[in-house]
């Protein structure tokens, strides 16, 4: 793989081998000497980090991974107004000069949908070998995410399988990039996806065209009530304001999508409630204490995962031949 841009990208043997991965990673992390064996796997790689947008998780998670890893990074955290874009420079320019200084890996989080396909294309026509890893485009697509995801809801599942299982996913659906690349992966899947959004914010017509084209059982539902009971795993959404341009709808209050611990009463007693965070107050800190409550888990994950994402997009495999035992 070059670049990680979106979900659709991943194969289902892909995704096998990152949990793989992942799992030893997160073994190791915990293991006395795993975090030396860690730290010495990408010692003189370079990642640099653009974030257009705010983030604490992805971009954390991203550089945590670097330290274990023993790469150096640099990280730009409020690119819109701490980069030469405020003078005017196009975002293609500024990747072209900061790929020339050597970076192995660009971690990019943007406002705009498609801005790491641009960075990529100014990769490869360019001949640097750098890879762009999408952080997160406008209401597009966070395709590392959706693999945090699919790996929490292999580790948090009963079965410890994806087939099989119920999904619903709920919120602002129109908007959240992290909802989207997680149903564009849930395709590879023998799932059930339910959509639970207001009217105004329901999926895209693209992601249901998707499912359709993989044969994927899906439906939609505006009630969250009728549909918790059915679920497997629900993923809940924040509603993005920050995105909504009909002023009817951005200052509409939503709080028939706002789960309480009345909600969590709804759910299977193995079921888990999963959120890419961060809330708003969709999920009342109350179901907090519900053991079913994974988002706090399933944010962790994050580390183990990228982990995983940098060794193999950087050709590392030593990892599962020292420690194949351990998985
Ligand atoms: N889930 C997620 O992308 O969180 P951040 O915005 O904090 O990175």
């Amino acid at each position: 793989m070059t670049h990680v841009l979106r979900s659709q990208q991943f194969s289902r043997e892909f995704v096998t081998r990152l949990v793989c991965s992942a799992r030893i990673v997160s073994k190791l992390l915990s293991t006395s000497g795993g975090p030396v064996e860690l730290k010495s796997l990408l010692v003189g790689r370079i990642m640099g980090l653009v974030f257009y947008e705010s983030s604490i998780r992805t971009r954390w998670s991203f550089e945590t991974a670097a330290l274990c890893l023993g790469m150096n990074y640099i990280s730009t955290e409020d690119a819109a107004h701490f980069s030469p874009a405020l003078q005017g420079e196009t975002l293609e320019d500024t990747v072209r000069v900061l790929v020339g200084y050597g970076l192995d890996i660009i971690v990019m989080r943007h406002y705009e949908g498609g801005a790491a396909d641009r960075a990529a294309k100014v990769c490869d026509d360019y001949g640097y070998s750098t890879h762009v890893i999408n952080a997160g485009d406008g209401s597009c697509q966070h395709p590392t995410q959706s693999l945090v995801d699919i790996y929490t809801m292999f580790t948090e599942s009963q079965t410890a399988e994806v087939d099989g299982l119920t999904v619903i996913i709920g919120g602002d659906l129109d908007h959240d990039r992290s909802a989207r690349s997680l149903a564009y992966l849930l395709a590879r899947y023998k799932v059930k996806i339910i959509f639970v959004a207001p009217p105004a914010l329901r999926i895209g017509s693209d992601i249901k065209s998707y499912l359709e084209e993989h044969h994927v059982e899906f439906s939609e539902e505006d009630d969250p009530e009728k549909a918790l009971p059915e679920a497997d795993v629900v993923y809940w959404t924040r509603i993005q304001r920050e995105r909504i341009i009909d002023p009817q709808v951005k200052h509409r209050t939503f709080e028939t999508y706002n789960l309480s611990l009345e909600h969590m009463k709804l759910l299977k007693p193995k079921a888990f409630l999963m959120h890419p965070l961060p809330r708003a107050n969709e999920i009342s800190t109350d179901v907090d204490r519900d053991p079913r409550a994974a988002y706090f888990r399933q944010t962790h994950y994050g580390l183990p995962v990228r982990i995983a994402l940098l060794l193999d997009l950087l050709g590392v495999c030593e990892l599962r031949g020292i420690r194949a035992d351990t998985a």
